[in-house]
């Protein structure tokens, strides 16, 4: 190869080179923004704890672990809990085995329903109701306060776009028919 050659044949590879870096830039930046909003929602959902509450755990081989058949469906409706021990001696509250359901001082939650079942899940919920129970703790956007363990306070902080994608994906999951018990306000029974 003469020097001329050469030389063309460097040039040639840095444009190369800096071409495939502004592709491999282009890339990042586009799966940073998170672009697909349902897959930044399902990444969201991964590390917020939605299923630690939402989704009934079961013992596994490595101990209990949720239940991904039943992804995001809340409280079992089959499992009747009796009322829950005294909380006493510096207890203050207690959690089912299915980690669906407790009772404290503000009486008994269970985990609702997330999937988009149209009856017993939040399938016929609009965003704007999702958006305001986030924002708001209002049951249902709207009525009453929402209660522990349900960490809404933490999860208001989100960004728009954040819960706008939490709420895309939680749509598109399996939809399950459970209902959930209802609230159950301290000294109700
Ligand atoms: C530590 C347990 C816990 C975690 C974690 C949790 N939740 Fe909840 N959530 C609950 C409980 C319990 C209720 C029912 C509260 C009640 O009835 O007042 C609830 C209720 C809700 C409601 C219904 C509000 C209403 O209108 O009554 C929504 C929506 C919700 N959770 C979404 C989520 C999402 C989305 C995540 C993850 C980003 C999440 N939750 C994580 C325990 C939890």
């Amino acid at each position: 190869m003469s020097i001329r050659n050469r030389r063309r044949a460097a040039v040639l590879g840095i444009m190369l080179f800096a071409g495939a870096l502004a592709v491999a830039a282009a890339g990042a930046s586009s799966s940073e923004k998170g672009a697909d909003p349902v897959e930044r929602g399902r990444y969201l959902v991964s590390i917020l704890g939605c299923n630690d509450c939402h989704t009934p755990w079961k013992m596994g081989e490595k101990g209990p672990e949720p239940d991904m058949s039943r992804m995001l469906s809340g409280h079992p409706q089959d499992i009747k809990l009796k009322p829950a021990p005294e909380a006493k001696d510096g207890w203050a509250w207690t959690g089912s085995q299915t980690n669906t359901a407790y009772s404290g001082p503000w009486g008994v939650t269970y985990a609702i329903n997330l999937t988009p079942d149209p009856l017993s899940g939040i399938g016929i919920w609009t965003e704007d109701m999702f958006v305001r129970a986030i924002r708001l703790g209002k049951h249902w956007g709207q009525s009453r306060p929402i209660m522990p363990p349900m960490p809404w306070q933490v999860y208001r902080n989100m960004t728009d776009e954040d819960l706008h994608a939490v709420w895309s994906y939680l749509r598109t999951i399996p939809p399950i028919e459970n209902r959930a018990p209802d609230y159950d306000p301290p000294g109700a029974d």
